[in-house]
Parts: C-alpha cells; sequence; structure tokens
C-alpha cells in the first residue's frame, strides 16, 4: 500500500486544474475553471475544477474525484500508475507497495524512466522535422491516401538515410540510454567488446507508440519500398511492453467516447486510414496477439468493444485469439463483437476501395461474442453424429469454463444445448460450470444501517471538508459521540481518526482519495460538497467546536444524572461530581471566551 500521508502530500503538491488542464480545455470563470465533461457528451460546459477544493465536479453526470481520481477515469489508469503519474510530475518518488526494492534502487529506476521517455520524445521531434524534408516520404504518405492533417495528428515521421542521423539529436550518442530506450543498436564483438553503433531506424516512415499520457514509448518503423522487415518495431523496453499497448490509443481516447465503441484493428495503417476516412475511434495491437491485458484496457474505456480481423487465415486465427481474451472478461453490460473482412482485406484496404458508408455497415454487421464463440465450438463438425456432436461440445468446454457466470454464457449454454441435442443442465454439469460462484466473490449483504442525518451528517460533512478541523478534538470529543448512538459513534470516530491520521497535510481531495479506496460510501456527500460553493473554513471551525463542546455538556449532564444511581461509594461520587462539575465550567468558559469579539 502506498501510505496515506504520501498521497495527501502528493495530493497537495499537484495542482488538479494543471493535471485536468492536460486533457480538457478549461476556463477560468470565478472561482472555479470550466470546460466540456470528458465523461459525457455535452454541448455546453457542465464540468468545473476547483483550485482550493483540489477536486472535479460535473454538474452534468456527476462525475467527481480528486487529480488521482480523474487519471484513472480518464485515461484508464490504474490507482498506482496514476499516482505514479502525478508523483513523477511534481518530482516525489513514490514509496514502492513492495518494500523490496530499496528506495535508491527506486529512485535510480525512476530517473532511468524519464531519461528514457526524455530520448523518446526528442526523436520523436527529429523524425517530424525530418519528414517534412523528406519528400519521397511525404509521396508515400500521400499516396497512401493520407493528409497532413492526420499526419500530425498521428505525429508520423521519418527516420533518415545514414547510420547516425540521431547524432543530431543526441550529441552524446554513447549514452547507455539510447540503447535502451531502443533508438540506437550497439554490436558486440566475440569477445563481447563493442564494436558498431548505429541507429535503429534507418529510412522508414516513423508511427510513434503514444502511451494513455501522451507520452512517446516505441516506435514502429515502415518501410517503403519492398523488403523485411515491412515493420520495424522498438524492441521491448522498461517504457514499452507490445502485450499491453494499443497503437493509436492515446489519439482515439475522446473518439471512443463520442463513438460510443472502439474498433480494434491489427496495424498501424488501418489505425491511421480509418482515422482519415471518419473513423477516429480505432486502436491495433501491435503485431501480436490479442491479450487480455488488452481487452481490460479496452473494457475500461468503453462498453463496446469490436475487433476488426484481416479476411485471411492470419486473420481467423487471430480473431480466436482475441476471442480467448476476451472470454475472462465477458460481462452483461458490455458488448464484445468480431468484424470479418472479405479475404484480401484489412481494414485500410476496404474502405479505400467501398467507401466509409460500406466499412460503417460492416462494422453495424459485425457478429456477436456469442455467435462468433458457438461458430468456432462447431468448426466442421458433422452436426448430425453423435460424435460430431460430442466434438463440438468438447471444443466448447475450455471456451465457457473461461467465462464467468454471467447471462450471456447461460444463453451460449443454451445455444450450444440445442445445436448438441442436449439440455443446458447437461451442459452445465458436465462443463462444472454450475460450481457456487466462490464465497468471496459475492457481494457482501448491504448492510442496513441507517445513514446519517442532522447533526450527524452535518459534522461528517464538515471534516470531510476541512479534515485538519478533526486535529482539534480531543478523546473526550470522541466519546462523546456516544451521543448518537452506538453505529453512528462508530462511523464518527472512524471517521475523525482517519482525519487525523493525515496530519496537518489533510485536505479535502486527500480524504476522499482515502474515503474511497475504504470503499466507504460517502460519494454521494462528497459529490454535495464538491458541487458545493466555496466553504469557510473559519465558520466551519466555530461551529465544530461549539458542537462538540454542547455534545460534551450534554454528556456530562446524562452523567451527572445518573451519577447517584451508579452504585458508587460517596466518597467516589464526590471526587467524580467535582470533576464533572470543573469540567462544566470549563466548557462553559470556552464557550464564553468564543462568542466575545476578539
Ligand atoms: P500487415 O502485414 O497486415 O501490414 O501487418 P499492414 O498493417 O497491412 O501494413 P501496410 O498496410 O502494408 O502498411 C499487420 C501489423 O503487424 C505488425 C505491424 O503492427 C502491422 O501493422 N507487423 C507486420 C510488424 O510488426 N512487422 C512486420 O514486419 C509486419
Ligand atoms: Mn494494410
Amino acid at each position: 500500500m502506498i501510505p496515506q500521508s504520501f498521497i495527501a502530500d502528493l495530493l497537495n503538491r499537484v495542482d488538479i486544474v494543471d493535471v485536468v488542464g492536460r486533457y480538457v480545455q478549461l476556463k477560468k470563470g470565478g472561482a472555479n475553471y470550466q470546460g466540456l465533461c470528458p465523461f459525457h457528451s455535452e454541448k455546453s460546459p457542465s464540468f468545473t475544477v476547483s483550485p482550493t477544493k483540489q477536486f472535479y465536479h460535473c454538474f452534468g453526470c456527476g462525475a467527481h474525484g480528486t487529480a488521482i481520481g480523474f487519471l484513472i477515469e480518464y485515461s484508464g489508469m490504474g490507482f498506482v500508475d496514476a499516482v505514479k503519474d502525478l508523483a513523477q510530475n511534481v518530482g516525489m518518488v513514490v514509496p514502492e507497495q513492495d518494500d523490496k526494492i530499496p528506495p535508491a534502487q527506486r529512485a535510480a529506476q525512476q530517473q532511468q524512466s524519464m531519461a528514457l521517455s526524455d530520448a523518446m520524445s526528442k526523436a520523436n521531434e527529429f523524425y517530424r522535422a525530418e519528414l517534412r524534408k523528406a519528400p519521397q516520404a511525404i509521396a508515400y504518405l500521400k499516396g497512401r491516401g493520407l493528409t497532413g492533417e492526420i499526419a500530425a495528428r498521428f505525429a508520423l515521421g521519418y527516420s533518415p538515410s545514414g547510420w547516425d542521423s540521431l547524432k543530431a539529436v543526441f550529441p552524446d550518442y554513447e549514452n547507455p540510454v539510447l540503447v535502451e530506450a531502443g533508438l540506437i543498436i550497439q554490436n558486440v564483438d566475440e569477445d563481447g567488446k563493442r564494436t558498431k553503433r548505429y541507429d535503429r531506424f534507418r529510412e522508414r516512415v516513423m508511427f510513434p507508440i503514444r502511451n494513455t499520457k501522451g507520452q512517446v514509448i516505441a516506435f514502429g518503423g515502415r518501410i517503403m519500398d519492398q523488403g523485411e522487415p515491412k515493420y520495424l518495431n522498438s524492441p521491448e523496453t522498461p517504457l514499452f511492453s507490445k502485450g499491453s499497448e494499443l497503437y493509436g490509443l492515446f489519439e482515439a481516447r475522446q473518439a471512443i467516447r463520442d463513438a460510443g465503441y472502439v474498433l480494434v484493428t491489427e496495424g498501424y495503417m488501418d489505425v491511421v486510414a480509418l482515422a482519415q476516412m471518419g473513423f477516429p475511434q480505432a486502436v491495433a495491437t501491435l503485431g501480436t496477439a490479442c491479450t487480455t491485458t488488452h481487452v481490460h484496457k479496452l473494457l475500461r474505456q468503453t462498453d463496446n468493444v469490436i475487433f476488426s480481423f484481416d479476411g485471411d487465415k492470419a486473420g481467423r486465427r487471430a480473431a480466436r485469439r482475441a476471442l480467448e481474451a476476451c472470454l475472462p472478461h465477458v460481462s452483461d453490460d458490455k458488448t464484445i463483437k468480431f468484424l470479418f473482412l472479405p479475404a484480401e482485406h484489412d481494414p485500410d484496404s476496404y474502405i479505400r476501395e467501398y467507401g466509409a458508408q460500406a466499412f460503417e455497415q460492416q462494422v453495424h454487421e459485425a457478429m456477436p461474442l456469442s455467435q462468433f464463440l458457438l461458430r468456432e465450438a462447431a468448426g466442421e463438425h458433422d452436426l448430425t453424429s453423435p460424435e460430431g456432436r460430442a466434438r463440438v461440445q468438447f471444443d466448447a468446454k475450455p471456451l465457457l469454463q473461461a467465462m464467468p457466470p454471467t447471462s450471456l454464457r447461460l444463453q451460449i449454454v443454451r445455444g450450444l444445448a440445442t445445436m448438441t441435442q442436449s439440455t443446458p443442465g447437461e451442459i452445465e454439469q458436465l462443463f462444472e460450470l454450475a460450481k457456487p460462484v466462490a464465497a468471496n466473490k459475492k457481494a457482501p449483504p448491504k448492510s442496513r444501517r441507517e445513514q446519517p442525518v442532522g447533526l450527524e451528517l452535518k459534522l461528517i460533512r464538515v471534516v470531510l471538508t476541512h479534515p485538519t478541523l478533526a486535529l482539534e478534538l480531543d478523546d473526550e470529543a470522541l466519546l462523546a459521540f456516544s451521543h448518537f448512538g452506538q453505529e453512528a459513534a462508530e462511523r464518527l470516530v472512524w471517521l475523525m481518526v482517519q482525519a487525523q491520521s493525515l496530519g496537518e497535510q489533510g485536505s479535502f481531495a486527500a480524504f476522499c482519495q482515502l474515503v474511497k479506496e475504504t470503499g466507504s460510501d460517502y460519494d454521494a456527500l462528497i459529490g454535495e460538497i464538491a458541487a458545493a460553493p466555496e466553504p469557510d473554513l473559519e465558520g466551519e471551525r466555530l461551529w465544530l467546536l461549539a458542537t462538540v463542546r454542547h455534545l460534551k455538556m450534554d454528556a456530562l449532564k446524562q452523567e451527572l444524572d445518573q451519577l447517584f444511581t451508579a452504585g458508587l461509594s460517596s466518597e467516589e461520587i464526590g471526587v467524580r461530581y467535582r470533576e464533572i462539575t470543573a469540567k462544566q465550567d470549563q466548557l462553559r468558559k470556552e464557550a464564553e471566551a468564543e462568542l466575545s469579539p476578539r
């Protein structure tokens, strides 16, 4: 776990306006910034970012959160990655959750990845500039139907001829970072001595691969004439892993939201050509089979994924691999479809030959996952023979077992049953699908605890808004919360203690982040606070102190009332009586001091 104190510190140092501003155009309006909400489509801005609260909130769709939450929601990063990203921007080093990595090494790693990413973006700028100077490369791209606008959108470039062109941007050509980044190849002779050192990419049209933050992490370079390999790719580096990156995802994100689906293709040119022809919602796997990581990443961006495969045999195989990668992620509120183009076509060639409308039609007619799965299971088997039907079931078994127990799985089981002259029950039994879902997967029964109201709600609201105020509460204050009954008292004490744990760094944003991670359900209240006008810290501080004083008074009065029936000796009663009345006096004095003008 990343310590909460670190998160609080981080949220104090980053400015959410900068973070959101990287992705959303914001305009200052009063105390807040406003823009078009990236989480739903709208024409007039109802998305606000508050610099004082360090929180964003959309009045249209209710989306809200901290800078960390924004990155998670917007770019599909995981929590840890989002924290790392923000930390990197403000020069903080995230204490790793596995303490195995010593801090010195961690700092070194972080420095290395910064150096790599720096080298990649410099190289990209160089290649882009070279493209402008390379008429043959421009002609090649034009010949493939691309405009300058699209080339700019994808930051396409050109790696010139020559073995060490990169010297122009990296005078320190010997720097090992260049080899680690995969920009330069270092040959080594049999004795392990370093020999030739040269640019990896030469005379190729360069496709930069960007991560979800927009940083260049790798390249694909296409040869312009015949030759091998057609595409040369960056090697795996600390920045780049083929199995989890998707080409074009950064560029396509907004379009995916607008279109409501993502189109997954197999090639660089497919993505770029589709964008050119009016389908900017396309991405591509990078010459590898689609992995579950890819699918997971895609489903974080949208509920609808449409795979498009080339009409050849290799395309078929790729589709099968994609199907397998999807099965663990199947859920009833997501749809996954498969589009098969006619043989000899990929999306690029298809849309050029038949046009955007024909392609749109293909998208429309894409085959749902259920149908594709059944078709895969059926294969070429003879459904008229018992052996053939048994074989179909045999082939379907691992596919169905890979699926979580969803309605869709049930539907497929039904289809399979009909196809193989069985009953769904028989199949479920045979495939052992009916095993109860692991107990821990079941959602815990929603405790029907009462929602906080009135004074309790106000206390929660004040401390959520200003967690540092909790530092002014002593143990007696926490005890006095028993006024609200046991359940509410526990809830309040937990919240106050958590707020105190943030220390002086405590802020609304940090506290929301903490509360969110512990899974406590204050989301509605947090939304309200985010939407509310700027809070008045001093006013709420006075209110809190006064309220706590009242609660303490109540508790003392109650104790006093019961003192004589509590079964104490008269001496004990006397001692306690004096204690209680002294405390009451003390509280009254505090109240008067608070009220009298200073
Ligand atoms: P294709 O051979 O189908 O190429 O490879 P393409 O995408 O249609 O490219 P164009 O239209 O001829 O320019 C599909 C994908 O496989 C990877 C690339 O990601 C490519 O886009 N690939 C292919 C390589 O990485 N290296 C290669 O040599 C070939
Ligand atoms: Mn192609």
